[in-house]
């Protein structure tokens, strides 16, 4: 295992009705004015951003509103809410939505304190300040509730990237699965999708001898396999929701990363996708990475085959244990079918002559050297042959 500092100071609050003690929370991590940044819309009709405001109100906070964000959010709206926020002389931002709201807040979080461009933090600027942000979540996928990360599309050449800091991870989460339960069917499973793909990225590792983490991640894996067939076939099972909440927090805030190497590029090849098609991030996932696995499976055939073993339920073929990778690679594959997933670039709405296009931004955009790394480092070549996989 290699050495590594861990610090996740989220406090979370999970549970039934527990939306109800935003206000509490917020006083206690020392707001005095709050910006509640919101979606398209679906806080608004559940009632719950009502809920979240009745709280605010009950504790004295004052509060501005500033809804809209969009999935894969952009960076037009990050800077409406600093320069919002800094009239309106804020101190505190609450998340009421998906990831896709809670990585706007945290880009505001980290812009209105600063004196630059917001999107520096895009490109690998250290973060030296950020408001402290809380969150509400309403759909278990992208794990921002829990993590040090947030992920914006650059609306001038459409560049989706990171920016990671301590800083920017949430003082408080409210996790309520009962707010899970208006989501459409495709939205869950492209949340289970994406939390099975954080668990992935972390186990295609270079580092040897990590058995605690790789324990725990086939068991978020069971986990998942075990319960998002359940919700699919009944939305309102709550203990199912509740597991999958659960889960989608542990999957990402890096309980699971700590002491070993990560791989972390079937995301970056999926991000040029959200970003060129605008699908939803598991969506592109589900297609991106059962090609990923197959183009890299030689690397660490071992691996591949440890995990159909451990979680998929292969057969370890001593002989030949690529055919056993193989058959694990394949059972995931059919299991993110099962669940309504695209299998391919059709039906994830891509086309092939784009391709170019994707390698391009993938490999040269906004600074990158022409290849990505993780598990293994991928060029230009091995990008294409990957997109091309998924025709
Ligand atoms: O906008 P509204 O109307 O709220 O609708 C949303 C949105 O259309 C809807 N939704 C959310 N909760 C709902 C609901 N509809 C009905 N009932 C509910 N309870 O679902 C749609 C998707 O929401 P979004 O926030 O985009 O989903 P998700 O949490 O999957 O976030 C995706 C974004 O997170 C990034 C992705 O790249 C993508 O941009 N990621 C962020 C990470 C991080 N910060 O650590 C890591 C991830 O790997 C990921 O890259
Ligand atoms: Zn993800």
């Amino acid at each position: 295992m290699e050495n590594f500092t861990f610090y996740s100071p989220t406090l979370f609050a999970f549970g039934k009705g527990t939306e109800s003690d935003a206000g509490k929370y917020v006083k206690r991590f020392g707001g005095s004015k709050v910006l509640i940044h919101y979606g398209g819309g679906s806080v608004v009709r559940s009632g719950l951003l009502d809920r979240v405001k009745a709280s605010l109100d009950k504790e004295g906070l004052p509060f501005i509103e500033l809804g809209g964000v969009k999935p894969n959010p952009r960076s037009g709206l990050v800077y409406e809410g600093i320069e919002i926020g800094r009239k309106e002389g804020i101190d505190f931002i609450i998340a009421v939505g998906g990831g896709s709201v809670i990585d706007s807040s945290k880009a505001i979080a980290m812009g209105i304190p600063y004196d630059g461009d917001f999107w520096d933090f895009y490109q690998g600027k250290p973060v030296e300040k950020a408001l402290p942000v809380g969150t509400v979540l309403t759909i278990a996928a992208a794990g921002s509730e829990g993590s040090p990360d947030s992920v914006i599309t650059k609306e001038e050449g459409m560049f989706k990237r990171g920016a990671g800091s301590d800083l920017i991870r949430p003082k408080f989460s409210i996790l309520n699965p009962e707010l899970t339960q208006t989501l459409p069917p495709f939205q869950t499973a492209s949340g289970a999708t994406d939390i099975m793909a954080h668990l992935y990225e972390r186990y295609l590792t270079n580092t040897k001898d990590v058995e605690v983490t790789d324990r725990l991640i086939e068991a978020l894996l069971l986990t998942m396999k075990h319960e998002t067939p359940r919700v699919i076939a009944d939305p309102d099972n709550y203990e199912a929701r509740a597991n999958i909440m659960w889960a989608g927090m542990v999957a990402h805030n890096n309980t699971c990363g700590v002491g070993r190497s990560q791989d972390w590029n079937s995301h970056v090849i999926e991000h040029e996708l959200s970003a060129l098609y605008d699908c939803a991030h598991g969506a592109g996932l589900a297609v991106t990475m059962p090609a990923v696995f197959k183009y890299v499976m030689n690397h660490n055939v071992m691996r591949f085959a440890q995990v159909a073993v451990r979680v998929w339920g292969c057969q370890m073929d001593f002989e030949h244990p690529e055919v056993t990778a193989l058959e694990g690679i394949n059972a995931f594959q059919s299991f993110l079918c099962s669940i309504g997933m695209p299998k391919n670039f059709e039906e994830l709405g891509a086309k092939q002559e784009d391709i170019p296009k994707l390698v391009d931004v993938l490999c040269h955009g906004d600074g990158r050297q022409g290849s990505i790394s993780g598990f293994v480092t991928l060029n230009e070549e091995d990008c294409t042959k990957i997109y091309q996989m998924m025709i």
